[in-house]
């Protein structure tokens, strides 16, 4: 890991996704497509711009199609919306989405909690979905709960493996593991990430932390150690999942971005121009941010040294 040398990962930016949708102040529209226009030409692989859920789970996020087919489609980026089931499915398609983002829970308790119905419901709805939605858009499934779920508690490995060969036996090519509510550690992340790319190398799979007990940019080590390059972040780690108690941001896009360059890996992001963008955000949200290199700032910045502090240069 520490000889990346120049190697590619991919920065998937979840925050007007999953950041907004549990924000309490409801961010207009035309603002909405305004940042995610700014985010567009930061050199972020994939931008989770919305989600086709009922209006009634989340309001924060009802206007979907008006975000859809009001940005500006930059080359090189995928729009992505994440669909809880077929209703959602057809608005996203009528929106010419990139990649349609299933999600289910690894827990049953989460899963109802969340969506309103057990996790064998939602596979039948991935099953109808996905032979749909192939056609026209890339499919990923995301599976909330992986690391252990706040009602339910551990989630077993093999929970994990048995929901994902029956996403790889639908033809599901692309899988993310989320850390819904902050619960995993390193050696778990490594563990399971480990397993499942040794299981289906062919997979394309992603990381979703949040950050909840502090423990995200260590997850996301962890995981780029077993080899994981697609990960999903949230600018100013905005995020948290309104049906999760205790449920907080996502690992911080920038924050993510700056540890990876550092570490030598090549994100495609601009990190000053993400950093300008993120500024932004305290306004738009009405609130500060987690984010912690917005405010320190990249660790190349220096500080001119006090005047009365003696350099040792003879005078
Ligand atoms: N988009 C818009 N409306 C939808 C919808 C969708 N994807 N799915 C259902 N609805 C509407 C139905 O038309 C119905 O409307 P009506 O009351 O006007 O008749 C109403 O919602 C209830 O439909 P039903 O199928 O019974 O849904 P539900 O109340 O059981 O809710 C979900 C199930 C999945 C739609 C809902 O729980 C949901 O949207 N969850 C998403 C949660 C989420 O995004 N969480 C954060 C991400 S981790
Ligand atoms: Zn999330």
């Amino acid at each position: 890991m520490s000889n990346a040398a120049g190697s590619r990962v991919f920065i998937q930016e979840v925050a007007v996704r999953d950041g907004f949708q549990i924000e309490q102040r409801f961010v207009p529209t035309e603002e909405k497509i305004a940042l995610i226009d700014r985010l567009s030409r930061c050199g972020l692989s994939k931008i989770e711009v919305t989600s086709f859920s009922s209006p009634k789970a989340i309001p924060m996020l009802a206007d979907a199609e008006a975000v859809m087919r009001g940005i500006e489609r930059v080359e090189g980026v995928e729009y992505a919306a994440l669909v809880p089931n077929l209703r959602g499915c057809e608005r996203a398609l009528s929106c010419n989405v990139d990649e349609i983002n299933l999600v289910m829970s690894a827990s049953e308790s989460h899963n109802r909690a969340n969506l309103a119905m057990g996790c064998d419901d939602s596979l039948g709805q991935f099953a109808r979905i996905v032979p749909l939605a192939r056609a026209h858009a890339a499919v990923n499934a995301s599976l909330s709960t992986a690391f252990g779920c706040p009602f339910e508690g551990i989630v077993p490995k093999r929970r994990v493996l048995e929901l994902v060969a029956r996403f790889v036996d639908m033809g599901i090519a692309r899988v993310s593991l989320c850390d819904t509510t902050g619960m995993a550690n390193p050696a778990q992340v490594e563990d399971i990430f480990g397993a499942v790319l040794r299981q289906w190398p062919e997979l394309q799979v992603t990381a979703h932390f949040h950050n909840t007990r502090g423990m995200g940019l260590a997850n996301a080590a962890a995981a780029l150690r077993v080899g994981v390059n697609y990960f999903d972040a949230s600018l100013g780690g905005l995020g948290g999942c309104p049906f999760a108690p205790g449920a907080t941001g996502n690992v911080c896009t920038e924050d993510l971005v700056h540890m990876f360059d550092s570490m030598g890996w090549n994100t495609g992001v601009d990190l000053i121009r993400l950093l300008g963008v993120a500024a932004g955000l305290p306004a738009l949200v009405g609130h500060d941010i987690p984010g912690q290199v917005l405010k320190a700032g990249p660790w190349t910045r220096r500080y001119p040294l006090p005047a009365n502090v003696c350099t040792g240069t003879p005078a």
